[in-house]
């Protein structure tokens, strides 16, 4: 059995994919989510296909709850040797000015500091062990203003921890990268096109390629920066967005269709 990898978010979308990927690749598994039901039976899941995973209930904004989480987690099953940091709340469209200020400050305690708060709690881990590699969850948010507003900024402020976390934690042998997903299909995602929340088409528009990942793509960015293959690669924000940051800007510079000049 490998090292302890630790997945927060770990119950549902694209924290679980990250969870059975390091389960088959023999991590001993702790998912760490406040899904209480959700996060048992993704677990189970894993151990009835052979792996090792573990259920962790703990609110990632809680300092406190996460380090006793880090504790239990090291008594259990040792140490930690991967921790990706995929919890968060994905807010819909707002106006700065018309937004709910409670929502806001959860948003960013639950995404920003419970970022922080694992990192922390399970650097020093790795800090100890004098190895390891950790992945915090961006988004294309991480690159581009998008009408989120505490979820926008707080994807930018997740980018630039990690550069600096990189940059402490890289003389302990820990390495420290970031994925920028653009729209994933994720479960959540589908229940919104089926509502119309979202349109399918607007969605793909500024993408190069003419597909969104799904979780599972997503998970094999994480495990390859997690893996000896990156051991070369620390604070980089890597996206993973089908096209998105270049389509994005392409695409809207006169449609950015080549067209034939007029005779
Ligand atoms: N789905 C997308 O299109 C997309 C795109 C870019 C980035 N992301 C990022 O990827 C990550 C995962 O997104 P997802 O689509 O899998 O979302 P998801 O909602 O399926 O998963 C998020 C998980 O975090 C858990 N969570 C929420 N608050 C928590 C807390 N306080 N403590 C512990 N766990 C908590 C939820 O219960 C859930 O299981 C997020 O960081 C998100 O910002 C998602």
């Amino acid at each position: 059995m490998k090292d302890a990898a630790v997945v927060t978010g770990g119950a549902s979308g694209i924290g679980e994919a990250c969870a059975q990927r390091f389960a088959a690749l023999g991590h001993a598994v702790a998912i760490l989510d406040v899904e209480d039901d959700k996060g048992t039976a993704a677990a189970a899941r894993i151990n009835d296909e052979g792996g090792h995973a573990r259920f962790y209930s703990c609110d990632v904004a809680d300092a406190d709850a996460v380090n006793e989480a880090a504790e239990r987690i090291a008594q259990d099953m040792g140490p930690a040797a991967v921790l990706v940091t995929s919890a968060a709340l994905i807010p819909d469209t707002e106006a700065i000015l018309d937004m709910d200020m409670a929502r806001h400050e959860r948003m960013w305690q639950v995404n920003y500091h419970g970022t922080l708060h694992a990192c922390i709690a399970f650097g020093r881990q790795m800090r100890e062990m004098q190895r390891g590699a950790i992945v915090t969850l961006g988004s294309i948010n991480s690159m581009m203003p998008l009408p989120l507003p505490a979820y926008n900024p707080g994807k930018v402020a997740i980018a630039r921890l990690t550069q600096l976390l990189a940059v402490e934690l890289g003389q302990h042998g820990v390495r420290v990268n970031s994925v920028a997903p653009t729209y994933v299909m994720t479960e959540g995602l589908q229940d919104k096109i089926a509502s119309g929340l979202r349109d399918a088409g607007k969605i793909m528009a500024p993408h190069a390629l003419a597909t969104l990942p799904n979780a599972v793509d997503i998970a094999d960015a994480v495990a390859f920066l997690c893996s000896d293959q990156a051991a070369c690669i620390t604070g980089v924000l890597l996206p993973v967005d089908a096209g998105w940051a270049a389509g994005v800007s392409y695409k809207s510079y006169a449609g950015g269709v080549p067209w034939d000049p007029p005779s």
